[in-house]
């Protein structure tokens, strides 16, 4: 074009543009950046065949080598759905006592229970089984129901006062009701207070005791688990140790709630559960 001309400054040609007398230096590209640009145009050509690239108008052009990743991802579901047949079929047939005798079927269950603990029990008992008030601490070996790893498991899977029709059930009587006076309600307080050793003993409580509470409690407060009334002679409190927690609890009893798992756990999961709880600290 007529306009092209060279500049005297840079040695350069321009390119025949001019804005307000401003010129435009016809620079070439630096041959580095050219090639890295070309390498880029022929990678992408290259990967347009060989994955999956392009839209079409109801699927997508899949590429020669079949690369999926839904499809490697429901191979290795399959993958690990296989692994752990052979483990949930053993789970699934050993009564639970031989599981745990099993050092790679504990391993098994151990991590399994873990996670199945913190999905659904830590809400109420707190995680690595601490407990709160009114949520027994699954950490220790006080054990209202039982410790065994059975005892445990049936605890699990049909709940306590919960709405299956097997459940472990008990209720602990209100003595408020004209039953008891409140004279005799502190006094038999006081008496449970000293069956742990706290608080001072009264005769007249120790015969309130055995004559209302002892049928449940035990004798001499050892605890029913039958009836899955606590030991008292521990200091352990499901509901509080104070003696105004005890009158509470004495004339108008609270009666905890546990849910039942036999529909939301499988059974290799319960048995999972049961064998990590029962590693908790205290299991019998
Ligand atoms: C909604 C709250 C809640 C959830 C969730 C819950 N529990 Fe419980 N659990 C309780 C209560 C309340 C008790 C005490 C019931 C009572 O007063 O006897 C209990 C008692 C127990 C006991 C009996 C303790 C003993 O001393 O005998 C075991 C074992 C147990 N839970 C295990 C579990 C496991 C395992 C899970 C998870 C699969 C779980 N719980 C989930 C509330 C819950
Ligand atoms: C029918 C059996 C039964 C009788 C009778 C009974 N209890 Fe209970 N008691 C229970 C049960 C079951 C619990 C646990 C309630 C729960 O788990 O929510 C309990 C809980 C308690 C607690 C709370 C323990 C804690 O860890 O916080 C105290 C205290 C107690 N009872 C004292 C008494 C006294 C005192 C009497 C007699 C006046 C008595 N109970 C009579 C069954 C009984």
């Amino acid at each position: 074009m007529a306009n092209i001309e060279r500049d005297e400054v840079s040695g350069t040609d321009t390119t025949g543009h001019e804005w307000d007398g401003i010129k435009e230096l016809n620079t070439p590209l630096p041959n580095w950046w050219l090639w890295t640009f070309y390498a880029t145009i022929l990678f992408s050509i290259v990967y347009w065949i060989l994955y999956p690239a392009w839209p079409t108008l109801s699927d997508y052009t899949k590429g020669v080598l079949g690369y999926s990743s839904r499809v490697n991802l429901t191979e290795d579901l399959e993958a690990r759905d296989k692994a752990r047949e052979s483990w949930t079929k053993q789970f699934a047939a050993l009564p639970i006592a031989d599981i745990a005798k099993d050092r790679k079927l504990l391993e098994f269950a151990m991590a399994g229970g873990k996670v199945i603990f913190a999905d659904n029990c830590a809400p109420c008992h707190g995680s690595q089984g601490s407990g709160a008030p009114g949520y027994p601490v699954l950490a220790d070996d006080d054990w209202n129901w039982g410790g065994s790893l059975e005892e445990i498991e049936t605890t699990i899977r049909f709940g306590i006062r919960s709405t299956h029709d097997d459940t472990r059930v008990s209720e602990m009587p209100v003595f408020s009701d004209d039953y008891l006076s409140p004279t005799q309600i502190a006094a038999v307080a006081d008496h449970v207070l000293s069956l742990s050793g706290s608080g001072s003993a009264s005769a007249a409580g120790a015969e309130v005791y055995a004559e209302e509470c002892a049928a449940c409690h035990g004798e001499n407060g050892e605890g029913g688990r039958d009836f899955g009334a606590p030991r008292l002679t521990d200091g352990i409190w499901l509901y509080g140790g104070t003696k105004e927690a005890l009158v509470a609890q004495i004339g108008n009893p609270k009666h905890g709630v546990m849910p039942h798992w036999e529909d939301r756990l499988s059974d290799v999961e319960r048995k999972q559960a049961a064998i990590y709880v029962h590693s908790l600290g205290g299991g019998e």
